[in-house]
C-alpha cells in the first residue's frame, strides 16, 4: 500500500487552484440516471471515489466516458439500459455516497435496490432520513439481505411536504436524494429543513439545467415542481470548498504564502473567520464570480487559540475539522474543538499525539494545547480528512513523517503529493507501507 513521506518545515510558496468538487460531482453523476439523454459534467475530478462512481454507474446500464485531455476534465454519462437497478454490496462498501443513486433510480424507473451502507470510520451514518424522505413521496420500502428496495406504486412518486431535519442537522445526500427523486413525481414537493450545503445547490443547478422545476435549493426550503420528463444537459462542477480550506490550512501551518485560485469564498465565509480569528491573512482578490475568487493566504508569526464548531452549512464544516485541528497544534494556548454533525469523528487524534500535538478529548469535544513544534513520525488514519490533517502536520514537523495508507486520501484529493510538491513541500510517495 503506497505511503507518503513528508520532510517537514518548508515553507508552501507559489499558485494552486481549486479542483472540483467530490461531494457535488457524485451526486451530480448519479443524477444522470434521470434521463436517457447524455449528461455532460465539466471539472470533474479525478478521484478514486469518482472512478467508483463510475464502476456503479455502468452497472447500472449508464456509460460513462471520460475525456482525459483537454482541461477541466469532462465526463459524459450516458443511460442506455435501464434494466438493472441493483447497486451491489461490494460497490456500496466501498463508498458511501453510493446511496445517492437511490432518489434518481426510483424516480426513473419505480424501482431501486441499492444495499444499505454500513457504517464507518467517522461513525454509525443512518439513512433513516432519506428512506424517510422517500416514503413520504409514496415509495414502498422494504429490506432484504441487507439490500434497501425501493418501489414506486404504479410506477411514479407523488409530490408531498418532506420534513428531512435529524438530530444531526439535516442530510447532505439524504437532500440530494430526496430533491432528485421528486423532479419526476407527479405534483409539488416542498423539502423542509432541507440541507443548505452548496452541493445541494449545485445538484439543483444541474436538474433544473436537465428541465426540472426547483426552487430554494442551498436554503433550508425547497420546492420541487414535478415534470414528466427531463432531458439531457451540460454543467460544470463547482469547487471543492473543502480542497480550499485543506490548502489555506496548508499555508497557514508553514507560515507560507500561497496564491489559491478558484476559491469558493462565498460558501467559506466560516471557514474564513475562524482562519482569521486565528492569525491567518486571506487576502482575495476582486472576482465577479463569489465561487471563484483567487485568495493570498499567509500567516502571522503568532497564532491565536480559538473555538470551533463544526455544524451543518454555513456553519464550519465538519470535513475540515480534521485539518483545522492541526493547525491548531500549533497556537499559542488552549483552543476548544467540538464536533457537532458526526460526534465520533475523532481518529485523527491519537495519531497527531504520536506527533506530540497535546489533545484531551471528552465525548465530542477535544481541547487543543498549542505546542512549539510537531515531531515527524510513522501515522495512520483510516478516514479521507482524518488522513489529509496527517499530511499537514507532516508538512510542519521537523523531521520525516511517514503518512500510512494514503488510499483513504485518494479517494478526496487528486494527486495531492504533486501538488504539495509544486508549492515546495519535500513529499513522496512510495508504494511500500503497512
Ligand atoms: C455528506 C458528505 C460528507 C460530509 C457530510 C456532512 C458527500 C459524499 N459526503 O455526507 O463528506 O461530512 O455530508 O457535511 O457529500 N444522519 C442521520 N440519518 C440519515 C442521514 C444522516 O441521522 O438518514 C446523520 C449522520 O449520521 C450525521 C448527520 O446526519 O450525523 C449528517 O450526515 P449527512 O449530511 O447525511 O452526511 P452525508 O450526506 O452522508
Amino acid at each position: 500500500m503506497d505511503a507518503f513521506h513528508i520532510e517537514g518545515g518548508r515553507r508552501l510558496e507559489g499558485e494552486i487552484s481549486v479542483n472540483g468538487s467530490k461531494n457535488a460531482a457524485l451526486p451530480l453523476m448519479a443524477a444522470a440516471l434521470l434521463t436517457n439523454e447524455p449528461v455532460v459534467l465539466r471539472s470533474v475530478p479525478d478521484l478514486a471515489d469518482i472512478r467508483n462512481m463510475q464502476k456503479l454507474l455502468d452497472e447500472l446500464g449508464c456509460e460513462v466516458s471520460s475525456s482525459e485531455s483537454g482541461s477541466p476534465r469532462a465526463v459524459t454519462l450516458h443511460v442506455n439500459d435501464e434494466s438493472i437497478s441493483h447497486a451491489r454490496y461490494d460497490i456500496v462498501r466501498t463508498m458511501r455516497a453510493s446511496v445517492c443513486v437511490l432518489g434518481p433510480m426510483l424516480a426513473r424507473r419505480g424501482r431501486a435496490r441499492v444495499s444499505m451502507p454500513g457504517g464507518c470510520a467517522i461513525g454509525e451514518r443512518p439513512i433513516d432520513l432519506h428512506l424517510r424522505g422517500l416514503r413520504a413521496l409514496g415509495a414502498q420500502i422494504e429490506l432484504d439481505e441487507g439490500d434497501v428496495i425501493a418501489t414506486a406504486p404504479g410506477g411514479r412518486l407523488r409530490g408531498a411536504t418532506v420534513f428531512l431535519g435529524g438530530p444531526f442537522g439535516s442530510t447532505v445526500l439524504g437532500t440530494a436524494n430526496v430533491m432528485s427523486a421528486a423532479t419526476l413525481a407527479q405534483g409539488t414537493t416542498v423539502i423542509e429543513s432541507a440541507a443548505c450545503e452548496p452541493e445541494i445547490a449545485d445538484v439543483a443547478a444541474l436538474l433544473n439545467a436537465m428541465g426540472a422545476r426547483i426552487s430554494g435549493a442551498g436554503t433550508p426550503r425547497v420546492t420541487i415542481e414535478g415534470v414528466d420528463q427531463l432531458h439531457g444537459a451540460e454543467h460544470s462542477v463547482i469547487p471543492d470548498r473543502i480542497e480550499a480550506g485543506t490548502l489555506m490550512c496548508a499555508a497557514a501551518m508553514t507560515n507560507g504564502s500561497v496564491q489559491i485560485h478558484d476559491v469558493p469564498l462565498d460558501s467559506m465565509l466560516a471557514v474564513v473567520d475562524r482562519l482569521t480569528a486565528l492569525g491567518v491573512v486571506v487576502q482575495p482578490e476582486p472576482s465577479d464570480d463569489p465561487q471563484r475568487v483567487s485568495c493570498r493566504v499567509t500567516c502571522e508569526r503568532v497564532l491565536k487559540p480559538i473555538r470551533v464548531t463544526t455544524q451543518p452549512h454555513p456553519g464550519f464544516p465538519t470535513d475540515l475539522q480534521a485539518q483545522m485541528m492541526a493547525l491548531l497544534c500549533l497556537a499559542d494556548g488552549n483552543s476548544i474543538v467540538t464536533e457537532k454533525v458526526f460526534p465520533e469523528r475523532f481518529l485523527h487524534v491519537a495519531e497527531l499525539s504520536r506527533m506530540g500535538a497535546e489533545l484531551h478529548r471528552q465525548g465530542a469535544t477535544v481541547v487543543v494545547t498549542g505546542v512549539r513544534g510537531l515531531r515527524g513520525a510513522p501515522v495512520m488514519a483510516s478516514d479521507l480528512r482524518a488522513s489529509a490533517s496527517l499530511v499537514l502536520a507532516g508538512l510542519a514537523a521537523a523531521g520525516e513523517t511517514v503518512v500510512n495508507r494514503v488510499y483513504h486520501l485518494d479517494r478526496g484529493y487528486e494527486n495531492l503529493e504533486a501538488r504539495l510538491e509544486q508549492l515546495g513541500a519535500a513529499i513522496t510517495r512510495r508504494g511500500d507501507s503497512v
